[in-house]
Order: C-alpha cells, then structure tokens, then sequence
C-alpha cells in the first residue's frame, strides 16, 4: 500500500542540508529520495563530491516530534553496535533548530515490496547474525520496546470488531499472557523487523534501529516470520503463510505467541490510534492485523495442543 509520501531531500531546509554537507565534510552533488518506511520526514542518498554514497534520514520536531526523538535515540544506539552487526554506521548527526538529521554509511542493496525465498533467508541470517551477540549493557528490557502488546485483551474490553476477533480474541490473550516474562533476555534484538527496515544484497543489513534492546533470542526471526505474512510474499498469501510457519517450526513456542501479540497489537493500534500526521498508518496497521488471521488462527490452536 502506499503512504502519505515523505517530504523531499529538495524541502528540507537549505541550513539543515548545508549543515549535513558540514558534518559529513564533503558536497553534496547529487541525491536519490527513498520512499521506505512510515515516518513523514525525508530519507535520502546523497552522492557526495569526493565519490561517497551515504544515508540521510531527518525530520523536524514541529512536523511529529516522536520521529525526531527516534532519530535521535537511533544514532546513540549505532554507536554502540558491535561490529559484526549487519547494521548501517553512523557518520554525522545534525541537529539545527526543531531539524535532526542522521548520515549513515550507504547499505547495497534493495528495499523491495514483497518478500521473496531469497530475501527472507538473506534477513534470517543477518537476524541470527545480530541476535548472538550480547546486548551492550545500556539498551533496555525489550518489554520496554514493545508497545500494546496486552491488544487482545483490551480488544475484549473495548468490544471486538467482528466475528473473527470475537471468536478469537480470548484464546489469542491468553497466547499472549505473561509476554513480559517470556520476551526476556539477553541477546541483541532490533525489535522492528520488515522488509521496509532491511536492505537486501548479496548479504541482508538491518536498518533502523531505534527499538534495539536486550531480549530472547528468537524475537527478530518471529518478528520476520508475521512481516512475510503481514507485508507479503511475492508468492501471494498461501506462500507467505507457509514460509512463517517453516520459520516458526525453527524457532522456540514463545516465537509464535509472540506473532498472536503482534497481532493483537496491530489490531488495537488501528483500532485506537487515531494519527492526523499520518492517517494511513491505521489502514496498514488493520490490513497486516488482517492478513495475520490464518496464521493466527493455526498458531493458536498449536498452543492449545
Ligand atoms: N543505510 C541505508 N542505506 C540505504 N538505504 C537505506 C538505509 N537506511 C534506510 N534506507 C532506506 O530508507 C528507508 C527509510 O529508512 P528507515 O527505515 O531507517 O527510517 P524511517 O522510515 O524513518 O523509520 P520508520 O520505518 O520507523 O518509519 C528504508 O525503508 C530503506 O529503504
Ligand atoms: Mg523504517
């Protein structure tokens, strides 16, 4: 689906990109808009003079202040990925009145729009990459990074919306209970798999890590497992559903009661978020909660035994 497009490199005031050519130390001759991810501000390449390509992302506070502070929460956590993370590296942060603007190293690679059999083992491996290492000690709990994940159980309070959420509703909280407890641990997670937030080459890097935290191993390959449902295979529906299943199968159970509470909270996001910056993100938000029923539905009664 398409979103309300994001604002333009050329937009961006001609003080915030002179101050980005400044950090970076070099012109900028020439750039490329992107048109991934959700948030209103510019993502951009930029072709520099001394022949490098790197990533831009900014955005001002006045425009929705909550991009502006994952930017900035982003850029800290960059600087303290290990390595042999497959993450982007940060080069320079900008900050210039209500602007931010974060430059990263450039990552090869495609952002496509539908998942193929390629892409989803390019990004599984650079998740298993990612997930052994160790969380450096100053990200927090991941329950810390997870947001309306009790969505089944409010979804009951507040009514259903149909017949399906009726139906299932209370076996899929029930999944869910407890998630605090069973989402923790120790490892690197970027907590905000999709396709939209990977860069796919010869090798996946992970982009977008402003939800990195320290929790079970299995959460980002669970994560990528409800994203080939939710965003799509380019196999359509049947295919998608099959391949989240072959990756769930590799995974511990917790990996599939987290996917119910994906769900659910993709659901009550759409259902109680209303988002005047962005009002599309409540259509995509119930279409991946939709796309989700089958699986859903199969990965519950697997619970139930
Ligand atoms: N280092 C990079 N190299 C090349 N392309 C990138 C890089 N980082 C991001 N992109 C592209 O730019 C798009 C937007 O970037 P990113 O996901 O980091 O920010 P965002 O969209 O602002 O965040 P969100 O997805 O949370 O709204 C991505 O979907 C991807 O297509
Ligand atoms: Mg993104």
């Amino acid at each position: 689906m398409t979103f309300t497009p994001r604002a333009a490199w050329a937009d961006t005031p001609e003080p915030v990109r002179a101050a980005v050519a400044g950090a970076l130390g070099a012109a900028i001759d020439g750039h490329t808009d992107l048109h991934g991810g959700m948030s209103p501000g510019p993502a951009v390449g930029l072709r520099l003079a001394d022949g490098r390509q790197v990533f831009v992302k900014a955005v001002s506070a006045e425009v929705r202040v909550h991009n502006h502070a994952m930017i900035r929460q982003e850029a800290g956590i960059l600087d303290i990925l290990p390595p042999t993370v497959p993450a982007p590296r940060r080069l320079a942060t900008v900050e210039h009145g209500p602007w931010i603007a974060l430059a990263t190293t450039w990552a090869p690679g495609a952002t496509a729009d539908r998942w193929t059999d390629a892409s989803i083992a390019a990004v599984a491996q650079a998740c298993r990459a990612a997930n052994a290492h160790r969380a450096p000690g100053v990200l927090p709990p991941v329950a810390e990074r997870i947001f309306d994940f009790n969505g089944w159980t409010r979804l009951i309070a507040l009514g259903t919306g149909d017949e399906w959420e009726t139906t299932h509703a209370g076996a899929a909280a029930e999944v869910v209970a407890g998630w605090e407890r069973w989402t923790a641990g120790d490892a690197l997670v970027h907590r905000d798999i999709r396709l939209d937030n990977t860069a796919v080459g010869a090798r996946a890097v992970l982009l977008d890590w402003a939800y990195a935290a320290a929790g079970a191993p299995w959460i980002d390959l669970a994560q990528l497992a409800a994203d080939v449902v939710a965003t799509g295979h380019v196999l359509g529906p049947q295919a998608a559903t099959d391949r989240a299943h072959r990756l769930l199968r590799t995974l511990p159970p917790e990996a599939s009661r987290f996917v119910v509470g994906l769900a659910g909270m993709w659901s009550i996001r759409a259902a109680t978020i209303p988002d005047t910056v962005m009002p599309d993100i409540s259509v995509w938000r119930r279409a991946r909660s939709a796309a989700l029923r089958p699986l859903v539905a199969h990965l519950i009664d697997d619970h139930r035994g």
